[in-house]
């Protein structure tokens, strides 16, 4: 189970850090936890320029990518600190980021009410249309008398305390799973009708089952992302190792919320020239984590040139240059065999468009910023 656990305050010093720093530690054993700081993010603006967004974007995405949410707050004049509010103000701003994602609340005050007012006011806020979060109901981790909680090296000195964050921490546990299930087995499950995975397709040159499609995907020694026709990222193979880590949380979301701010005007380009038509593939190589990474984007479109979405085709072409390094390729005759009426004609031209006048600096990925970085 992955989390992210933001601290809502912007001090150096924060007993709501020491908190989940000592939550990431105690339950580690059932949760890989997070920790996220608010003061890492602009004060919210909805006119900041994107290239200005960067870290917002980064927040955004890990939020995304989680299976749960917890949040320790501190509490300022009965209420969450202006630097807490403004992170969830990020994160409601023209985004469905924290719809249906269950929240766990915490928090530490110096006072004897344990931050209740703050608490009390996030749960009102993250259940406001634009926020709309699954928030852990029936739990409450209320710290008060800060300074006396801690010893010096940040574990928590009363086994009441302790006692109450395992309870409130194993709801959550279970909360977030039955969340994930949800999600699995989808809004419509028991009213769509079930298409099996041995379901046959029938193409025009030939037949596969719905799984082998699935597992020849998987196979495929490179990489494939759709995005559909509406810009939003629709499908990707679920290969082992991966050059571009892919979330199933970023399943249908619009693709520009997969990349980085700097990133998306170039990325839209390339979408926009497919759907003009001024393009249909667009190439790129790129290093990347030492790999020799080669992108290709294509337009898809149905047999009367509409335009269907793109596909993302990433791989690690490393072997493949290697072997012509060592000539593999050489002194030998050509070997066409007469197994297909295109052999003997030369089938090395790809049949590709005209080459776009845009920069194809890929893709919806944790490389994002590196490959920007490079770029620019
Ligand atoms: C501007 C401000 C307002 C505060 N208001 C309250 C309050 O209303 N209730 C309370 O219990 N503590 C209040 N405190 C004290 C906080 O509980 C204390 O600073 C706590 O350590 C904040 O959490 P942190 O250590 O994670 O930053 C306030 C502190 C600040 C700086």
């Amino acid at each position: 189970m992955k989390l992210v656990a933001i601290v809502g305050t912007n001090a150096d010093f924060s007993y709501n850090r020491i908190l989940l720093q000592y939550m990431k530690w105690h339950f580690r054993m059932s949760a890989d936890i997070e920790i996220l700081e608010v003061k890492k993010l602009p004060p919210f603006n909805e006119d900041l320029p994107d290239k200005e967004q960067t870290e917002v974007w980064r927040f955004n995405t890990k939020i995304n990518n989680a299976d749960g949410v917890i949040i320790a707050t501190p509490e300022y004049d009965h209420s969450i600190p202006a630097a807490l509010k403004s992170g969830l103000e990020w994160l409601s701003f023209n985004r469905d980021i924290m719809k249906k994602k269950p929240v766990m609340i915490v928090g530490v005050s110096y006072g004897t009410q344990g931050t209740s007012r703050a608490q009390q006011q996030l749960r009102q806020m993250l259940l406001s249309p634009d926020l709309n979060s699954n928030v852990l109901p029936g739990n409450e981790v209320l710290i008060g008398n800060a300074a006396k909680v801690f010893d010096k090296n940040g574990f928590v000195t009363d086994i009441n305390i302790v006692h109450n964050l395992e309870n409130s921490f194993t709801a959550f546990n279970k909360f977030v799973k039955s969340n994930m299930r949800y999600l699995e087995e989808g809004d419509d499950n028991m009213t769509e009708p079930h298409i099996s995975s041995d379901a046959l397709i029938k193409f025009r040159t030939g037949s596969l089952s719905i799984k082998e499609i699935q597992q020849i995907f998987n196979t495929l020694p490179f990489e494939i992302d759709f995005i559909d026709a509406n810009d939003n990222f629709a499908y990707f193979s679920d290969k082992p190792n991966r050059e571009h880590v892919r979330h199933t949380a970023e399943i249908g979301e619009p693709v520009q919320q997969c990349h980085p701010p700097k990133v998306w005007p170039i990325v839209k380009g390339i979408l926009d020239s497919f759907k003009l038509g001024t393009s249909d593939h667009v190439e790129r190589c790129l290093p990347l984590n030492g790999h020799k990474v080669w992108i290709n984007y294509f337009a898809v479109r149905d047999e009367f040139g509409k335009y269907l979405g793109t596909m993302e085709f990433t791989g690690n072409v490393g072997h493949l240059v290697s072997l012509v390094q060592e000539g593999k390729f050489d002194g030998f005759p050509d070997a066409t065999t007469g197994a297909s009426k295109h052999d003997d004609s030369d089938d090395s031209e790809e049949q590709s468009g005209p080459t776009p006048q845009v920069d194809a600096t890929t893709g919806a990925s944790e490389h994002d910023d590196e490959s920007a970085d490079k770029t620019e």
